[in-house]
């Protein structure tokens, strides 16, 4: 079946340059969103925007880094000045260093929260700016993870951060519901894209086989949520999660 939900609106994917981002970007690009795809890797942000160009959609590339807040501030800015407002913000951009506590430097902590916690937090706090300053409305979709709820051994600071963006979703997810702004998350179980694929393929198997479903998941099968969440159709939904895991948190 196909929509249309996303006829002039703008929404703002970060990492977008791959994986669950890239597939979110053109899902909303393919539902009539004027999109910025918003990533530090610039030729593959390009390239995600080339080609929703070449299907027929709308997009730009800004580069920013979800770990700084000036980058933050300014992707809002320049989106904007180039598409006169804001209207859905995915906070995706996020990375993962396995480590026990003992063996995990503090450098990597800092780095992995820098990205994943206080970047959803930048991208949460300076959309709500957005949106309150056009009259309220908007929506808010943060990307967090089965370990947002549960935890795998060595996943330290990814679990940390994950679990902190369940707790930004619920805060912001109503403290704006009379401005109209809702704010939920998806939280992916194993999904096939380029951060899963550099796991050796033993443990993919076993990571598959944690999942009551059998498999890993599709980044098409992400996308589905997160658009629903963003969409007009998910109205009365704020502060929540859809958990994409193929069952991995039910059992
Ligand atoms: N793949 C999975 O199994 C899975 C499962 C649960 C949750 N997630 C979450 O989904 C999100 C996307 O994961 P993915 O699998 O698509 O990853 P990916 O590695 O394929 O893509 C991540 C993108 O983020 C960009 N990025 C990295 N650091 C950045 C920064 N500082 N600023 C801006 N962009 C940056 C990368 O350049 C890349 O384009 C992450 O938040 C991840 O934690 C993934």
């Amino acid at each position: 079946m196909s929509y249309n939900r996303f006829v002039d609106k703008v929404v703002i994917v970060t990492g977008a340059a791959s994986g669950i981002g890239e597939d979110a970007a053109k899902s909303f690009a393919a539902e009539s969103a004027k999109v910025v795809v918003a990533d530090i890797n610039e030729k593959e942000g390009q390239r995600v925007v080339d080609e929703i160009q070449a299907a027929g959609g709308e997009a730009i590339f800004i580069q920013a880094d979800s770990g700084q807040e000036t980058d933050n501030r300014e992707l809002i800015q320049k989106t904007v000045d180039h598409f006169g407002k804001l209207d859905v913000m995915v906070a995706n951009a996020g990375i993962n260093i396995e480590a026990k506590i003992a063996d995990l430097s503090v450098e990597d902590y800092k780095k992995v929260r820098a990205i994943n916690l206080d970047g959803a937090f930048y991208a949460n706090k300076f959309a709500v700016e957005q949106f309150l300053s056009q009259g309220g409305g908007g929506a808010i979709v943060n990307i967090g993870s089965i370990h947002s709820h549960v935890a795998r051994q060595g996943l330290t600071a990814y679990a940390t951060t994950k679990g902190g963006i369940q707790m930004l979703t619920k805060q912001v997810g109503t403290d704006y519901l009379e401005e109209g702004i809702r704010c939920n998350m998806v939280c992916p179980g194993y999904i096939n894209t380029p951060l899963t694929e550099t796991v050796a393929p033993e443990i993919r198997e076993k990571l598959a086989s944690l999942h009551p479903i059998n498999r890993m998941g599709e980044v098409d099968e992400v996308s589905a949520a997160i658009l629903f969440l963003a969409s007009d159709d998910a109205s009365f939904i704020s502060g929540t999660d859809i958990k994409v895991d193929g069952g991995y948190t039910a059992v």
